[in-house]
């Protein structure tokens, strides 16, 4: 049985994020999708709101025979991981810009953690340049991200905003 850790912010989750998981599916008997608790940064979402709106979202996506679980979680990647009894970490890698910054953090994990592999997978090129955070300051600002974050996750944003 293999199982993989999918960690994030997913402050909100994007179709890139969506996109990550589909290519994901395959590889995996079982993926959870961790949710940072992200006490230091000040998230849109609450983690509780992160993980319920990937649970909504998910089943627009073809996992196929892969089991997807959705949890929030504190602390260390890697301890969660190997707490999860995961084999592997999975990350999304945008462009290069991406690789330097990810690198660090999968050889910090492995040190942390020696029998847990990251494993990259490529976006989608359509999603090559769809963080969280442009999304966020593109929506606050008026402008458009249909297509680029889950129908469901703009309705929630909105929701956010105009309370
Ligand atoms: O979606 P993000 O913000 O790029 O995800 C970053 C995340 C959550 C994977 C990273 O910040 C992380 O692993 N945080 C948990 C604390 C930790 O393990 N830090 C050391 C990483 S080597």
């Amino acid at each position: 049985m293999q199982r993989a850790v999918f960690p994030g912010s997913f402050d909100p989750l994007t179709n890139g994020h969506l996109d990550i998981i589909k290519r994901s599916a395959p590889l995996f008997d079982e993926m959870i999708i961790a949710v940072l608790n992200n006490l230091d940064k000040s998230p849109m979402f609450t983690a509780e709101e992160r993980c319920e709106m990937i649970r909504e979202a998910l089943p627009s996506v073809d996992t196929s025979e892969c089991t997807m679980l959705v949890e929030a979680f504190s602390g260390l990647t890697a301890e969660f991981a190997r707490k999860s009894n995961a084999t592997a970490i999975v990350r999304g890698i945008r462009a290069v810009s991406d690789y330097e910054y990810e690198l660090r953090m999968a050889l910090m994990n492995r040190r942390l953690e020696p029998t847990i592999e990251t494993v990259f997978l490529m976006a989608g090129e359509e999603y090559s340049y769809v963080s969280s955070t442009l999304m966020k300051q593109v929506f606050e600002l008026g402008g458009r991200v249909d297509g680029l974050i889950p129908g469901l996750v703009e309705e929630k944003m909105r929701a956010k905003q105009n309370r």
